[in-house]
Parts: structure tokens; sequence; C-alpha cells
């Protein structure tokens, strides 16, 4: 399946990252992070002084920045007017902005276009998010839905951030919810499941199994 087009959408903390990369080595595919481009113009917008919580100087900044995204899934790149943004766009203040500034039509009509082109640009893809299967690429040749309770999610993402930024399991879980609450909720392009979209429940499942679960799905279905 050497051109093959995967969208994996899902909430924070299901192991969408880590699946996402371990799928696109595997099958020898480029790799995309949309999460990573949403964050890197929140982290844009909170360096150049744009307030993230006003819609309208975020929809007037949103074309500026300069983003370019690897996609390579064993260092997936990422820089912000030739600056590399790999590290700052995991810190707590970008990750509690960044809901706000994705909900701005402007902001997803940008990335939107940049994803497709990336999509477009090569041969097969796996590409990550919350909206590929439903508004980036509804024509993808598979679409993946991973979901997880929140005990697990609000886990795993405290484990991500250890030694880092730790925070209790309980802040953790709280900041999730409502960052996930914030996503479904949005006028343009929520986070949602597509209807042809293949449900992976992985609360009880390791990262090898959903890594061997989606494979199987791409090699029998796309
Ligand atoms: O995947 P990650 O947690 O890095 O995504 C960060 C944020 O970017 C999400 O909480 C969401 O607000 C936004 N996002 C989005 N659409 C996508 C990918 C991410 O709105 N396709």
């Amino acid at each position: 399946p050497a051109a093959v087009i995967v969208a994996i959408d899902g909430p924070s903390g299901t192991g969408k990252s880590s699946t996402s990369k371990a799928v696109a080595a595997k099958l020898g595919l480029r790799y995309l992070d949309t999460g990573a481009q949403y964050r890197a113009i929140t982290w844009w917008m909170l360096s150049n002084g744009v307030d993230v919580n006003d819609p309208a100087a975020v929809a007037t900044a949103a074309a500026k920045p300069t983003i370019v995204s690897g996609t390579d899934p064993g260092s997936p790149a990422i820089t912000v007017d030739g600056a590399d943004a790999a590290g700052p766009i995991r810190t707590r203040e970008v990750t509690a902005a960044v809901s706000a500034v994705s909900a701005v039509p402007e902001v997803r009509a940008r990335l939107t276009e940049l994803q497709r082109q990336i999509a477009r640009a090569g041969r097969g893809i796996v590409v990550e998010g919350r909206d590929i299967g439903t508004t980036v690429l509804p024509d993808a040749d598979l679409k993946i839905f991973l979901t997880a309770s929140p005990e697990a999610r609000a886990a795993r993402r405290s484990g991500e951030l250890k030694g880092k930024e730790a925070t209790g399991l309980a802040a953790t879980r709280e900041a999730l919810i409502k960052r996930d609450a914030a996503d479904s909720g949005r006028k343009v392009s929520p986070l949602a499941k597509a209807d042809d979209a293949h449900e992976v429940d992985t609360t009880e499942l390791t990262l090898e199994q959903v890594v061997e679960c989606v494979v199987t799905l791409v090699e029998t279905t796309a």
C-alpha cells in the first residue's frame, strides 16, 4: 500500500501520535502531525503579543507565520519562520491556548489548505489530527478514530509530561477534558468521528497492539 492515505483522528491521550508514527514507519509512508501545526501557530501568536482570546486578532494574524512541517516519521520536524518549534510547541502555555486559536475559522482554513498540499505532494501518508477524516481528507483510503477512557488518557499524558512539566494526574485529567470539550464543541470542523471511520478503543491495548491493528486494516482495506 505504497500510496495509501491514512487519516487518524481522536481526542488527546489516545496514542494518536505514537500510533501514527509507528504505522508510517512500518509501511514506509510519510507522516504529518496536524496538531503540531495548530500548536506552532499558537506559539507564534503567544510570542508576538497576539491576544489568543480575541478571535478577530487571531484571524488577522493567522496568515503571518510561515509554518513548515517535515514528514519523516522518524524525526517529525516543524519550523515557524525558519525557527525550530519542536520544543516550544509542547509547553503548558501553548497547550492551554491552542484550542482557542484552533477554533478560529481563518486559522483552520489556512492550515487545512497546507495539510491538503502536503498530503498531495508525495506518495502515501499517515495524517493525524481531529478533523482529518471529516474535513481535511474526506477521501482518505482508511480512516481510524482512536478512543480511550479518560483515566487511560490522563495517565498516558502525564507519563509523557514526567520530568518535563510534571503536574498531578488530576490536573492533567482536568486540562485534557477541558481541551477535548472545546475541540468537540467548536463550530468549525470539531473533533468528530467520520461515519466511515474504524473506531479503535485503545484503553486495554498496548501501543504494539494498536499499531498491529491499524497496519492490518491498511493491508486489508486500503
Ligand atoms: O494533537 P495535539 O494534542 O497536539 O493537538 C493540539 C490541539 O490542536 C488540539 O487540542 C486541537 O485544539 C488542535 N487541533 C485541531 N485540529 C487538528 C489537530 C489539532 O483543531 N486536526
